[in-house]
């Protein structure tokens, strides 16, 4: 049985509106995920991104990788986040970056998506559907965007060993998360909404080694920083953070999947 808690939308935007949102960028970068541009490109070469492709890019964020991949592959993306303040600063720092041209973004929820079917040649997610209360409607979102053919490729924070749910608590009361895949439940999930699943990749020892860094990075090189631009309750909210997320990685409880599936 799936432990879920009853965090909604409203969580996640309260989050990424306020100093959470500050926090995540200045810990793991403007491309919001655990390995950064790295691993932006991984997923771009696993999906053959090639220039003047239509790309569905679900929980966008400030849009960094969306501006990554139209720079570096030509394609066109349409990015989607629910939250406000991540939408305004995404369109500004295209504008800035004068990508505009290749770049939308639409403020809409991952479960409702404001397209029409058959639209996309590709859809791209990058470690934020765990957020997501049922991923079930998500993938189903995705599946009818995604043109007869197109390709889906997505990374997200999983559950990858046995964790019991008095463990998964205090993570996923860190993140506001409703609730995590496993590393098996993505793939039935693909496969039970019509996809054909190219590629499932456990990641969860590379995750753990991101963990590391930010641990070094919260408590040595930003400690000062946070400590005077959000003070000492924040400060000891993203240390504890770090920490248990840090050590149920390295015991390959908790990591990341990235998945590679065909319409
Ligand atoms: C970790 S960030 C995403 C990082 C981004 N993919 C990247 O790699 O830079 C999480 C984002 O997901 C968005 N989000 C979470 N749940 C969502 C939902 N149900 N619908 C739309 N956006 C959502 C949040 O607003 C936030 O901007």
């Amino acid at each position: 049985m799936q432990y879920i808690k009853d965090y909604t939308i409203k969580d996640v935007q309260d989050v990424y509106d306020g100093p959470g949102g500050l926090l995540w960028e200045a810990v793991m970068s403007e491309e919001i995920h655990s390995g950064g541009p790295a691993t932006t490109d991984f997923l771009a070469n696993k999906l053959g991104l090639q220039k003047g492709l239509n790309v569905c890019d679900i929980c966008s964020a400030l849009g960094a990788p969306a501006r990554h991949i139209a720079a570096k592959y030509g394609v066109m993306v349409k990015g989607v986040d629910a939250t406000k303040t991540m939408l305004e600063k995404a369109r500004q720092r295209t504008k800035d970056a004068k990508l505009e041209n290749m770049i939308e973004y639409f403020e809409a929820n991952a479960m409702d998506l404001p397209f029409k079917k058959d639209t996309f040649d590709i859809v791209w997610g990058q470690e934020a559907w765990c957020y997501v209360s049922d991923k079930n409607r998500l993938i189903q979102e995705a599946y009818r965007v995604l043109k007869p053919g197109g390709k889906m490729g997505f990374s997200d924070w999983i559950i990858t060993g046995k964790i019991s749910p008095q463990e998964l608590d205090p993570l996923y009361d860190s993140m506001a998360f409703p609730y995590m895949e496993t590393f098996k439940g993505y793939q039935e999930l693909l496969k039970k909404n019509g996809f054909k699943l190219i590629e499932a990749l456990d990641q969860t020892d590379e995750f753990a080694k991101c963990f590391d860094e930010y641990s070094e990075t919260v408590n040595v090189k930003l400690k000062p920083t946070i400590l005077q631009n959000f003070g000492q309750d924040l400060f000891s909210f993203a240390s504890n953070l770090v920490a248990i997320w840090q050590k149920a990685a390295h015991e390959h409880k908790v990591g990341r999947g990235l998945y590679i599936a065909q319409k």
